[in-house]
């Protein structure tokens, strides 16, 4: 039986900030994110915008398209959840109205928890066939400001509905997983920004790398030469270019440039506009993949490499089913990415780092332009309201 992902949508906010604007406030040559990671823009939430807004504005698309009662879990993956105690998916199960005989829950280990929560999914769906699972996985990646992580923050949420006999991908069984107990990035419950050790969490992402691959092979069998397209985390785009550059030496294969950008640029094309979506990115990057490519995947093998700092990966792949593109959502994809506004540096800190939102009660001014908003908090508890 073939398990894996029937639709796939994504989300991000209706704000951007450019790395020029950023550049010419720090006074740091532009090209050092150009080229030197490969970024181009953050996209930034408003304040009325959080990861259940992303998620219900990712997930809203493919429920108008099946029958929404069918869903029997929501297993909704977060670094930047809303509350310590209840699942930001209860909130959406909330505002999208869904079935009460569905079960609900949030995963989290930093950037790996989208690929966990995909996995997870398949599993129940092969036990059980009849199971339709939705898998969100939403972050808002925020970084102190004038820290070496502030030019890779951004935010975006991608919902995915795992089925048996999927119409865009099968995910195969067997996976390489490696997980090590350090501190490589981290966020203590009472911070709103994540702290990171940026060059050895760079290092940490490429050990972990080899030997999640090294567990893939003895696992699976598998070499470097049965994949035809790699999707990696994408904090930002140069990290995946480093992992390729890795995972090729690793193997044993010598890449003409052609063939390396072949492999690997489409997968990055959202997500050097779109910034970092920590449990979101990989994802963003396969929908890039479908979208950005010009020729036909049908049957083709694509490869996920996930990973989540502190630290836990896991190296997969899935074969691409027959007709996929007939229920891509490229164009929504593509408005979203394009409608959004810029913003000045000023904006910008407004918006994502002087906002007092651990409050009693708080009425939010209308920014997110919808479909979904976070309206406000009235005695701790969060509101939302469909636009
Ligand atoms: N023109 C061209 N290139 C330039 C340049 C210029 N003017 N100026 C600098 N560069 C290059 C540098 O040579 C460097 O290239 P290499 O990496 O190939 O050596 C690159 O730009 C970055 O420059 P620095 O190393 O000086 O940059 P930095 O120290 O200020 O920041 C970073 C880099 C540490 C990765 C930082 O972006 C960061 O802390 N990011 C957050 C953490 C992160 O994303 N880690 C990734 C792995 S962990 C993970 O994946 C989980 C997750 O999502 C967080």
């Amino acid at each position: 039986m073939n398990v894996g992902i029937d639709l796939i949508h994504f989300s991000t906010s209706d704000y951007y900030l450019g790395l020029d604007v950023f550049a010419e406030e720090k006074n740091i040559d532009v090209d050092k994110f150009y080229i030197g990671i490969g970024q181009e823009k953050m996209s930034i939430a408003p304040p009325d915008e959080d990861v259940v807004s992303l998620a219900a504005k990712a997930a809203a698309p493919i429920l108008e398209q099946i029958d929404k009662d069918s869903i029997t879990a929501i297993l909704f993956a977060t670094e930047s959840g809303v509350d310590q105690s209840k699942s930001a998916g209860v909130f959406l199960h909330g505002l999208l109205n869904l079935s009460s005989r569905c079960r609900v829950v949030e995963f989290k280990h930093a950037c790996y928890s989208g690929a966990a929560a995909l996995q997870m999914a398949t599993m129940m769906v092969r036990a059980n066939p009849k199971e339709k699972v939705l898998v969100i996985a939403a972050d808002i990646a925020k970084y102190d400001v004038d820290t070496s992580g502030e030019a890779t923050q951004g935010c975006g949420a991608v919902a995915m509905l795992i089925t048996e006999s999927p119409r865009i991908i099968a995910i195969e069984p067997g996976s390489g997983y490696h997980t090590e107990d350090v501190m490589d990035f981290w966020r203590p419950n009472q911070r709103k920004t994540a702290l990171v050790d940026g060059k050895y969490s760079t290092k940490v992402y490429l050990h972990s790398l080899k030997q999640a691959w090294q567990h893939f092979t003895e696992e699976t069998g598998k070499t470097f030469s049965d994949i035809n397209h790699f999707c990696y985390h994408i904090p930002f785009t140069k990290m995946a270019e480093k992992a390729h550059q890795t995972l090729a030496k690793v193997a044993g294969v010598k890449l003409t440039d052609e063939e390396f950008q072949a492999q690997t640029l489409p997968s990055q094309v959202y997500n050097r506009i779109v910034g970092n979506s920590y449990s979101a990115s990989l994802f963003v990057g396969f929908c890039s993949l479908l979208d950005n490519l010009k020729e036909n995947l049908s049957e083709r093998r694509i490869s996920f490499f996930s990973y989540g700092s502190g630290c836990v990966a896991e190296f997969f792949t899935g074969l691409m089913q027959p007709g996929y593109e007939k229920v891509l959502m490229t164009t929504s994809h593509t408005r979203q990415i394009e409608q959004r506004e810029p913003l000045t540096y000023a904006q910008y800190l407004a918006f994502y780092h002087e906002v007092e939102d651990d409050v009693e009660n708080i009425e939010f001014e209308v920014n997110n332009k919808g479909p979904y908003r976070l309206a406000g908090i009235r005695d701790h508890k969060r509101y939302y309201q469909a636009v």
